[in-house]
């Protein structure tokens, strides 16, 4: 009975959605720099910002009402306090305020009563404004990011209105007696401004592509596997992570497994990076047919002791020189199996499995098999940052040839193995010494990644980070 239920179970979280082969989490310390820079972003932006012009009427009771416009508005000073920002469980989202917010703006009046037409300029400040945001996240259909505002509430502690010019002392009056209602008026409006701005943001979030093609191969999928996860310190987006040939795209026959980034709050934040998403890639360029290529004597270097010639095969294959004197060869070169790349504490593996098919060229350039090795590797690597780049180094553990099939009677392997290992010990050096030069992290046009930290575990890498927005002018 057991069984069955935990197959069930199996069964339906399999159904239900997949899991995550990258995590994304922001913490609260890239929360809170990222609130600190949005803060001076807007704080610069109303520095400069002129509102469009605002018309209405106001009704004066029993004398009808006074049409006015304002004109060229503009904020002559801002104390825009920092404000505050936390992960909001209640919401899946974010909770914001700002409070004791203070603006004064200036701009020009004009008022139509009957046809009464007057016009002056205003000072306007606002005092001990306090606002409160919570945004949710959640995910559409296609697996992008969504945000909405679920609940705003504003403030406004006091509102100083002075005018000049015009029939100053009768537009004051009115001002001053009304200065309750347009108090309430300017609070009643500032959410319906936040909640469009989160909907404009909201509209750019849409237009975001979810997969992206890395090359003529293959594309990289993207999109979030379930609704965001917030805690009371981060927030964690589960994404699908997988490569797919852009040619023939299927799935391949191992799937992602769940993991669990640790916890790393001294950072801004962590990106998991499952070995699921590097072998989706690697099942992708296998079924692109990538990994495969024909070998003939002119692409090896002059200075090779070995050639592609069977007269000079003799030590490997001893019957060979016999039966097909001095022909030139040809390799055909294949994975046999999907390259598969495994993660262990500190270490990365890479298990390859290839096949090689020998041919000789017949002088009317017919190809005439003569056997067929099993190559069978293992690779072992380490990975790091350092100096912003991420390098690496990589060492042969294992590599074992076997004869698969021969169409010139059975030879031993051992001396083509051991020609294997000697030509690998020369490559592996060049090799590291390329890995070890590394290449740089992705860097984006507005910020940079900075102490970053990475670790192998088991079955996925921890890539830590803080960021830093560059000054832009
Ligand atoms: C979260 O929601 C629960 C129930 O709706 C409520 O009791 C609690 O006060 C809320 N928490 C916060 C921080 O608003
Ligand atoms: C969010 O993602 C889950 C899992 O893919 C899906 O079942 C759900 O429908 C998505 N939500 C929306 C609003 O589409
Ligand atoms: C999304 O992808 C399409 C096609 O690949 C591309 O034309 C478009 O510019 C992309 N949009 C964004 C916002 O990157
Ligand atoms: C070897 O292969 C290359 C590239 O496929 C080709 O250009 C060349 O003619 C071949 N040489 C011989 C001797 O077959
Ligand atoms: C193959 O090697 C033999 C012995 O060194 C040489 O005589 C012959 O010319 C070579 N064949 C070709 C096609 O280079
Ligand atoms: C090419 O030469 C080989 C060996 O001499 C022979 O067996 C084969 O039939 C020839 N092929 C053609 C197309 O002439
Ligand atoms: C290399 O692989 C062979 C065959 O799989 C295995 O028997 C042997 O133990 C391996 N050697 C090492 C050092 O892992």
């Amino acid at each position: 009975m057991l069984p069955a239920v935990i197959v069930g179970l199996m069964l339906l979280s399999l159904t239900s959605g997949e899991n995550p082969a990258v995590q994304v989490i922001l913490n609260n310390k890239g929360l809170q720099y990222g609130k600190h820079v949005g803060a001076g972003w807007i704080q610069d932006i109303l520095a400069s910002v002129t509102l469009p012009d605002i018309s209405g009427k106001h009704s004066i009771g029993i004398f009808g009402s006074v049409g006015y416009t304002l004109t060229g508005v503009t904020i002559t000073q801002c104390d825009f306090p920092e404000p505050s920002v936390e992960f909001y469980q209640n919401a899946t989202g974010f909770k914001t305020s700002v409070s004791g917010l203070s603006v004064a703006l200036t701009g020009g009046w004009m008022t139509r009563y009957g046809l009464i037409h007057d016009k002056g300029t205003f000072n306007l400040a606002l005092f001990n404004v306090d606002v409160t945001s919570v945004v949710e996240l959640g995910n559409d259909t296609n697996g992008r990011l969504s945000v909405s505002s679920v609940g705003c509430d504003a403030q406004v502690g006091d509102v100083d209105i002075q005018i000049q010019g015009g029939q100053r002392w009768f537009i004051q009056k009115v001002v001053d007696h009304y200065k309750g209602q347009i108090t309430g008026e300017i609070r009643s409006s500032i959410c319906p401004h936040l909640e469009e701005s989160i909907a404009m943001l909201e509209q750019h979030l849409q237009a975001m592509n979810v997969s992206f093609d890395v090359n003529q191969v293959v594309t990289l999928d993207l999109p979030l596997t379930g609704l965001p996860v917030v805690d009371a310190s981060s927030l964690n987006l589960g994404l699908k992570g997988e490569f797919y040939s852009i040619k023939t795209p299927t799935e391949p026959p191992f799937g992602a497994k769940p993991f669990t980034v640790p916890k790393q709050p001294g950072y801004m934040l962590s990106v998991g990076l499952s070995e699921f998403t590097l072998n989706s890639a690697s099942y992708g360029y296998y079924s692109a047919g990538v990994f495969q290529a024909l070998i003939n004597d002119s692409m090896i270097p002059r200075f090779s002791p070995l050639h592609l010639n069977t007269s000079l095969m003799g030590p490997y294959v001893p019957q060979l020189p016999k039966m097909f004197p001095g022909l030139l060869m040809s390799l055909q070169v294949y994975a046999r199996e999907v390259p598969l790349f495994s993660f262990l504490p500190g270490a990365v593996y890479l298990d390859l499995q290839g096949t090689v098919k020998a041919f000789a060229i017949q002088p009317n350039g017919t190809q005439t098999p003569l056997f067929k090795l099993n190559v069978d590797s293992l690779l072992s690597g380490k990975v790091w940052i350092a100096d912003g780049k991420l390098k690496g180094s990589m060492a042969l553990n294992n590599l074992t040839v076997t004869l698969a099939s021969s169409e010139v009677g059975t030879f031993k392997t051992d001396a083509i193995q051991h020609f294997l290992l000697m030509g690998s010990s020369f490559l592996m050096p060049k090799v590291n010494q390329m890995l070890g030069k590394g290449v740089s992290l992705p860097r984006m046009k507005h910020a940079e990644l900075v102490n970053t930290v990475l670790e192998v575990d088991k079955g996925f890498i921890a890539v830590s980070s803080d960021a830093q927005v560059l000054k832009t002018d």
